[in-house]
């Protein structure tokens, strides 16, 4: 992860499926998104979720949700709200920047030119300028478009989410050739990693889907696999992060580690409070994020019509 901008800026942005550019996603990234930051909290770290998402479930399960579109990040691309005044203490210890429906407009509002794309780096930006050394992990919708190329833009790497499906492994490939159009216009890697999820061994599907993986992806698939949890699926409809709902569940042993894997430095089960310099460095190489994939014409589109 040697071309790492920041150390501090992650972001989940993925799809799901093929080419199916509407179609749900439901690949796990806004649980990942909340437990890999429900795990920072036990590392003693202060995370910040942007939820980027006009769905609101990062909010919801953690308990927050806006009032309206200017109480959540809506209004950074409304009115260039500092981040810093957005952010909510969830009681698990995450702070939160909720979304809002209002979310869902700002593609046909602000959605063209460079500006537009850009605003959540910028106001990234001069978060750090105010000296704030967080980590910022952003749950994004599952569709490209201007919140998607926010997250991208804004973040030093990504997590890219995958489903042990068949449908997934191909929306990864186009994911794949879209992040690739994306660094010519960018002239830098995009750092990402792939996160197989509701992995089952059971299944030959699952097996096969890994291996395709990691043909495909080599040394950037995520040793850890998330496994299909019943406690995961739970945890939602109980407002809990799953360190909270079933501490010694799977799926919480499997985002533990991931943390590790992520940040090798962070001992398994260490929990105590980070006060010296030393984790925070090795949070360089937690590279944070999924995305929604789209056909290559769209990644054309989307580096004609936003980026140039
Ligand atoms: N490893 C898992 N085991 C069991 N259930 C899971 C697992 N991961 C996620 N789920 C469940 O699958 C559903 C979809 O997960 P999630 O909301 O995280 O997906 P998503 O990618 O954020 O979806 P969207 O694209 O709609 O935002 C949720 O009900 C969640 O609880
Ligand atoms: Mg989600």
């Amino acid at each position: 992860m040697d071309s790492i901008r920041n150390p501090f800026k992650t972001g989940v942005l993925w799809p799901n499926g093929q080419s199916g550019f509407n179609q749900k996603g439901g690949v796990g990234k806004t649980t990942t998104s909340l437990n890999l930051a429900a795990a920072l909290v036990r590392y003693g770290h202060k995370p910040v979720g942007i939820d980027l998402d006009p769905q609101a479930q990062f909010g919801f399960i953690a308990g927050i949700t806006a009032r309206s579109g200017d109480d959540s990040i809506f209004s950074l691309f409304q009115r260039n709200r500092p981040l810093r005044e957005m952010i909510q203490k969830s009681s698990n210890g995450i702070g939160i920047i909720p979304s809002h429906i209002e979310l869902s407009k700002v593609d046909a509002l602000y959605g063209k030119g460079y500006n537009a794309i850009n605003k959540l780096n910028i106001s990234l930006q001069a978060e750090e300028t105010q000296g704030e050394n967080r980590h910022w992990i952003i749950d994004c919708c599952p569709l490209v478009g201007v919140l998607s190329l926010n997250a991208i833009f804004a973040c030093d790497g990504l997590i890219v989410p995958m489903s042990a499906d068949y449908l997934s492994i191909k929306g990864d490939i186009q994911i794949q050739k879209t992040l690739q159009a994306l660094e010519r216009v960018l002239k830098r890697r995009v750092n990402r990693r792939y996160l197989i999820t509701r992995f089952d061994s059971r299944r030959r599907m699952a097996r096969d889907v890994l291996l395709k993986a990691e043909a495909a992806f080599g040394a950037d698939v995520c040793r850890t696999l998330i496994s299909e949890n019943v406690c995961l699926a739970e945890s939602p409809s109980l407002n809990k992060t799953i360190f909270e709902h079933a501490p010694n569940s799977r799926g919480a042993r499997d985002y533990e580690s991931l943390l590790n894997e992520l940040i090798p430095d962070c001992p398994l089960g260490h929990k105590t409070p980070v006060l010296n310099g030393f984790l925070m460095e090795s949070i360089r190489d937690f590279p944070y994020f999924s995305m929604r994939c789209c056909s290559n014409e769209q990644s054309g589109l989307i580096a004609d019509g936003f980026i140039r």
